[in-house]
């Protein structure tokens, strides 16, 4: 077989905040061969999420760190070129923890999950791997919105936000965005079909917070932490549900302000429950059923910021963290190969990864 060279984002040195110029390098080394029991996969897409960052500090999390000499770890979508493996066939569409570069070698393992060839792979990475399962078990199972409860999302334009937001109207909330600048908070409103947005860049988050939600805040689902955390903790709604998702606001500086209002939690006996998909794994294929039943019924949209080529992926990366995405943040690495027919049925949802539903 053929060598393909591979380019790969290989990180040179621990950043500290945004990426700088040499703490990662773009190398290109022929894609390895698999042998008996891999795959090569081609990249097509892969998805740059919040999580990409916090990998690359020396932190122990849910995975290692990435190592200096390692390639920066991404979850994406690719498809099979080379099989030495029964589970794979040439032309196999799959959803792996590729990173950034343009080829990876897989094995028959839960890191990797076979995807529908007929399959869109952009929505597949934007809504049916993990962006999509954390809305869903964040918002289901920790939010739990009743009819005519006021739901906030923070970060609401970003992937996550705009589909827990989207959730939440579904079990027929009123669902407030928190988003930075007026054409996020548009886009929330106009195209995520959210009933308001506050733009926190514009002024004081309370007194905005205080006419958007004057019954207080029945279920708050953060994605940011930081002074929108506390602001919205402020204006609690007795019994209310806070779904703590992420904490971008700090991903950067590596230091996490404690809410002060944090007391609220008690006076109006309020729950902050704070979940890691990955726990859900055996519920994917649940979520992915609903989210799919949603969008067929046009209750549920997704957009994408795609960036374009593995040269992009830095940029990308220091661009979702600085808000520059509306909907997910995505870097198209190759086109994928036009297929007319699903085919494949999938085996269930893997890390990082991705989905079972066989009509996705
Ligand atoms: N718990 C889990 O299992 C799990 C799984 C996946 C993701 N997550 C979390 O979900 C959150 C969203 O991740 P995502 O991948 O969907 O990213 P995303 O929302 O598509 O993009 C990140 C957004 O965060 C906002 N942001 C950045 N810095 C901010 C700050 N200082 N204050 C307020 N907003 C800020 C930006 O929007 P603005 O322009 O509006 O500021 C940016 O567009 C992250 O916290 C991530 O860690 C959790």
């Amino acid at each position: 077989m053929a060598q393909h060279p591979n380019r790969q984002v290989v990180l040179r040195r621990r950043p500290t905040g945004l990426l700088q110029p040499g703490d990662t390098e773009l190398a290109s080394h022929p894609a390895p061969q698999p042998v008996d029991g891999e795959a090569l996969v081609r990249t097509t897409y892969v998805g740059v999420d919040a999580a990409v960052r916090t990998w690359l500090d020396d932190r122990p999390g849910y995975l290692p760190p990435v190592q200096p000499g390692e390639v920066v770890r991404a979850a994406g979508v690719g498809e099979v070129v080379e099989s030495r493996c029964a589970a794979y066939q040439v032309g196999d569409v799959v959803a792996t923890l590729c990173g950034f570069q343009e080829y990876v070698l897989i094995r028959d393992d839960l890191f990797t999950t076979p995807v529908p060839r007929g399959a869109d792979q952009l929505s597949m990475i934007s809504v049916y791997c993990g962006t999509g399962a954390t809305a869903y078990f964040g918002m289901m199972d920790i939010g739990k919105p009743q009819p005519g409860q006021t739901v906030v999302v923070s970060a609401a334009a970003g992937a996550t936000g705009s589909l827990a937001g989207q959730i939440a109207k579904v079990a027929g909330a009123r669902v407030i965005g928190i988003a930075g600048g007026p054409p996020k908070c548009r886009a929330v409103i106009e195209d995520f079909g959210f009933d308001g947005c506050i733009d926190y860049r514009a002024g004081e988050l309370g007194n905005a917070l205080k006419q958007h939600c004057p019954r207080g805040v029945d279920v708050y689902f953060d994605n940011v932490g930081g002074p929108i955390l506390d602001a919205v903790l402020g204006r609690l709604a007795p019994h209310a549900r806070v779904v703590l998702c992420g904490v971008i606001s700090s991903y950067l500086s590596g230091h996490h302000p404690g809410p002060a209002n944090y007391v609220n939690l008690l006076s109006k006996t309020a729950l902050m429950q704070g979940f890691n998909t990955l726990d859900k794994w055996d519920r994917f294929d649940e979520a992915f059923a609903a989210l799919k039943r949603w969008e067929q019924q046009g209750q549920l949209v997704h957009r994408e910021h795609v960036f374009s080529g593995i040269e992009s992926c830095v940029d990308a990366l220091n661009g979702m963290l600085t808000g520059a995405n509306i909907g997910k943040a995505v870097v198209k690495i190759a086109e994928p190969t036009p297929s007319p027919q699903p085919t494949a049925a999938s085996r269930g949802a893997a890390l990082g990864g991705c989905p079972s539903s066989g009509d996705t």
